[in-house]
């Protein structure tokens, strides 16, 4: 565990090359402009990133999730943005397919989409329930249609990733809301698609590069066999899904803290005051020291977490701990970056500015530092 397997070091050597040399270079201009890197997408599907614990067969990398996190953390550290959308068709999309899909379903909804040559979207968030993922109110309706019976979906779905560029998204809505959770289903729905508006793109802090909207359902209608796993099953998956989405979250946030820290410690072998680098003044070294220590604990967490969901274990308390852990540490050491670098640290010249704020989210999406707190609380009471 403690060292990485050859196949897994050269997945790191590979995936550091390319954010060096393709990502890197352009993450400022592609955060100033809002610019959807897609040609940097279709690199990353080149190299096979798109789909990367996705069997070969099925169109990915055949890898593993431990490779994923890896990957992740590299393309992350040069562009974070590219990161999240890499992370979303990786963990929200493509993992909840290979899982739940029919073999039919499967040829066309996830093969494409494995490759790269198409990307998915996650649709769970609502305007009125983020946390509470389980009072869902779009609705699923069978209705009769010329050809037979088809679902009518009605309702706003949030905060969606990738909405602009997807060719699908998982969509959960309830066919029964007394039901509470265990009315809740998921839907392969094609975009764009009749009855499928997206809202405006929302203007972020962070993260700027990729798109986020709301997905709009006015009696959109999709083919009976649109159901993702059994019917009701949905809060289930999206569970499920959110607990791998969080190792790849981790991954982008320790991405985002080791350029952050990479900066600094370049920064400050330089930067001259009271005579000499300020690396030699101990009020720089103990931010060093606490930025590095924190970063590879996380980094081992969200290592551990992958390698539980390689072997097949339970890995819920240990996603939600590299989460949590990971996120708080990217905004810390982004923070103490801009510290060490100061006024520079403040401006857009130097990327620790950006590192802040791209860190921000990773405490937000795929459940908050709350809600880790929460899953973890409930593990660790049950376990004692
Ligand atoms: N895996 C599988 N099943 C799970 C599960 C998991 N990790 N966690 C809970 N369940 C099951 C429970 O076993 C239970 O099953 P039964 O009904 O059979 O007993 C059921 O789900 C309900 O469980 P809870 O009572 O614990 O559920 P809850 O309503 O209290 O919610 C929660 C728990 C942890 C707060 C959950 O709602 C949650 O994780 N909220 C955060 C949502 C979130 O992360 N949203 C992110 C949006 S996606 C995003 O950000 C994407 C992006 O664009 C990047």
């Amino acid at each position: 565990m403690f060292q990485l397997s050859e196949t897994h070091q050269e997945i790191q050597k590979m995936a550091r090359a390319f954010a060096d040399k393709e990502l890197k270079p352009i993450a400022a201009t592609l955060d100033r402009e809002h610019r959807y890197p897609g040609e940097q997408v279709k690199k990353l599907a080149e190299l096979g990133l798109m789909g990367v614990a996705v069997p070969e067969d099925q169109g990915g990398a055949g890898l593993d999730n431990l490779a994923y996190a890896i990957a992740m953390e590299e393309v992350s550290r040069g562009c974070a943005s590219t990161a999240v959308v890499m992370s979303v068709n990786n963990s929200l999309y493509c993992d909840p397919v290979m899982r739940y899909a029919t073999l039919e379903q499967k040829k066309s909804w996830l093969e494409p989409y494995a490759a790269g040559r198409k990307l998915g979207c996650f649709a769970l968030t609502e305007p009125g329930n983020g946390s509470d993922a389980g009072a869902a109110s779009c609705t699923a309706t069978l209705v009769s249609d010329a050809g037979g019976e088809v679902w009518e979906l009605n309702g706003t779905k949030a905060w969606i990733t990738n909405a602009y560029e997807a060719n699908a998204a998982i969509v959960f809505a309830t066919t029964d809301k007394a039901l509470k959770h265990k009315g809740i289903s998921a839907f392969l729905v094609p975009m764009p698609t009749k009855g499928l508006s997206l809202g405006k793109k929302e203007d972020k802090l962070g993260i700027r590069a990729s798109s986020t909207a709301n997905l709009i359902f006015e009696n959109c209608r999709v083919p009976k066999g649109s159901l993702l796993g059994e019917p009701g099953a949905g809060f289930k998956i999206a569970m499920g899904t959110l607990d791998g989405g969080r190792i790849g979250i981790a991954a982008q946030a320790l991405g985002i803290a080791q350029a952050a820290l990479e900066t600094a410690v370049e920064y400050a072998k330089e930067r001259k005051a009271f005579g000499e680098p300020i690396a030699k003044l101990q009020a720089i070294q103990f931010k060093l020291a606490d930025m590095a220590m924190r970063l590879e604990g996380a980094r081992l967490l969200t290592w551990r977490a992958a390698t539980l969901k390689d072997k097949g274990a339970k890995y819920t308390k240990e996603a939600a701990m590299a989460k949590l852990a990971a996120s708080e540490t990217a905004t810390f050491v982004a923070h103490q970056a801009i510290q060490i670098l100061g006024g520079n640290g403040y401006v857009s010249e130097y990327p620790v500015e950006r590192n802040y704020r791209d860190a921000r989210i990773t405490e937000i999406y795929e459940g908050t530092s709350e809600i880790q707190r929460l899953v973890i609380a409930a593990a660790v009471l049950k376990e004692g």
